[in-house]
C-alpha cells in the first residue's frame, strides 16, 4: 500500500500526511515545486511533482501508488477529468475525497462535478464531506485577527459547523487504511456545535485572553475594506460566496459520522483555539 498525498501544502493535505506517517504508512507527496517543498518542509517526506493543471505531471505521479488523499485545489486549467483516467488505468484502488457539506444541494460547484466525476470512473472512494474549517481561523480570517483583533467576514448572525482539519485528515486516512469498510460511502464531517462568529470571537476571547470581535460587516463593506487594502478581487468573491449559505442560515447543520467511524467527540472550537494559540501569534497584540 502506498498513498499519494495531493495538497500536502495545504490544511487538510498535510494532517493527512502526518496522520498516515504517524501509522507507518508509505507515502509520496504531490506538490507543484518539489524543491521548494523540500527546502521549507524537509526530507521527512517523499515528494513527487504534481500539477493539476500540468497533466505531464500525472504519470509520474500516480506511479508506484494504489490510493490517493485527493482534494480540488485552488486555480485554473485545472484537469481533474485527465488525472482520474490515468488513475484509472493505473489501477488506483481507492480514492479518498476532500468534499464539501451539503454539496447534494450545488451542482454549480466544482465538488458536486469532481464526486460525479470520481464515480463514474468507478475506481471505489469514499467522499469526506467537510464543514466549515476552524483552520480558517488562522487562514484567511488571521491578518484580520492579528492586526485588529477581529474576524473579519460577512456571515451576518448565521451558525455554521465548524470542523477540525485533523478530525478531517484521520477519517481520510481511515477510509484509505480500512478501504473495504469504507468503500464508496460518504460521511459529513462536522463538529459536535453549530456556532456563529460571535459566539467564535467570544471562545477567542476568553481563550486567547484577548478581546476579539466579530463585526459582521455587510458584504458591501466586506468588498470595499478589501478593496482598499489592496486584495485580490477574485479571491475576496470567494470568500464572500463561501459565507453566503451561512449568513441565509443555511450552514448550520450537525452530523454525527466522526464519531459513528471513530468512537470519539469531534475537536471542539475551544480546544482547537487553544491548539493554534502560537499560530495565532497574538503575543504582541496591543488592546
Ligand atoms: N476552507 C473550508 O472551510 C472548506 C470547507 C469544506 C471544503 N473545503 C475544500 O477543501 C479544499 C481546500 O483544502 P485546504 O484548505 O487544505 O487547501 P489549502 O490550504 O488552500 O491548500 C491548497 C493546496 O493545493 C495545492 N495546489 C494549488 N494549486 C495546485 C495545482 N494546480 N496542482 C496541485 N496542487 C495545487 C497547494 O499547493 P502549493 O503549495 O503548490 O500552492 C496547497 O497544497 C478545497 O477543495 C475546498 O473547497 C474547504
Amino acid at each position: 500500500m502506498k498513498v499519494l498525498v495531493t495538497g500536502f501544502t495545504g490544511k487538510v493535505g498535510s494532517q493527512v500526511a502526518k496522520f498516515l506517517r504517524s501509522k507507518d504508512i508509505p507515502m509520496v507527496c504531490g506538490v507543484r515545486n518539489v524543491e521548494k517543498a523540500r527546502d521549507s518542509l524537509g526530507d521527512e517526506y517523499e515528494y513527487v511533482e504534481l500539477d493539476f493543471a500540468e497533466p505531464s505531471t500525472f504519470e509520474g505521479a500516480l506511479e508506484q501508488v494504489d490510493r490517493i488523499f485527493l482534494m480540488y485545489t485552488p486555480g485554473a486549467d485545472l484537469q481533474f477529468d485527465i488525472f482520474l483516467e490515468m488513475a484509472k488505468d493505473k489501477d488506483i484502488k481507492h480514492i479518498s475525497y476532500l468534499s464539501l457539506k451539503d454539496v447534494q444541494f450545488m451542482p454549480f460547484i466544482h465538488h458536486y462535478k469532481m464526486e460525479k466525476l470520481i464515480k463514474s470512473s468507478n475506481i471505489p472512494y469514499t467522499f469526506v464531506r467537510a464543514g466549515y474549517f476552524m483552520q480558517n481561523l488562522n487562514d484567511f480570517l488571521c491578518k484580520e485577527i492579528k492586526e485588529r483583533q477581529r474576524i473579519f467576514v460577512p456571515a451576518g448572525k448565521g451558525k455554521t459547523s465548524f470542523v477540525e482539519t485533523r478530525d478531517l485528515a484521520e477519517i481520510s486516512v481511515l477510509s484509505l487504511i480500512n478501504t473495504e469498510i469504507h468503500k464508496n460511502k460518504t460521511y459529513v464531517i462536522t463538529g459536535n456545535e453549530a456556532l456563529d462568529f460571535y459566539d467564535v470571537a467570544k471562545i477567542m476571547t476568553d481563550v486567547l485572553n484577548k478581546k476579539i470581535e466579530y463585526t459582521n460587516p455587510s458584504v458591501k463593506e466586506f468588498k470595499s475594506v478589501k478593496k482598499k487594502l489592496g486584495e485580490d478581487e477574485e479571491f475576496v468573491n470567494v470568500v464572500v460566496g463561501v459565507h453566503m449559505p451561512t449568513k441565509l442560515g443555511l450552514a448550520k447543520g450537525i452530523k454525527h459520522d466522526y464519531e459513528k467511524v471513530t468512537g470519539k467527540k469531534p475537536t471542539n472550537i475551544r480546544k482547537y483555539v487553544g491548539d493554534f494559540k502560537g499560530k495565532l501569534d497574538l503575543e504582541n497584540i496591543t488592546t
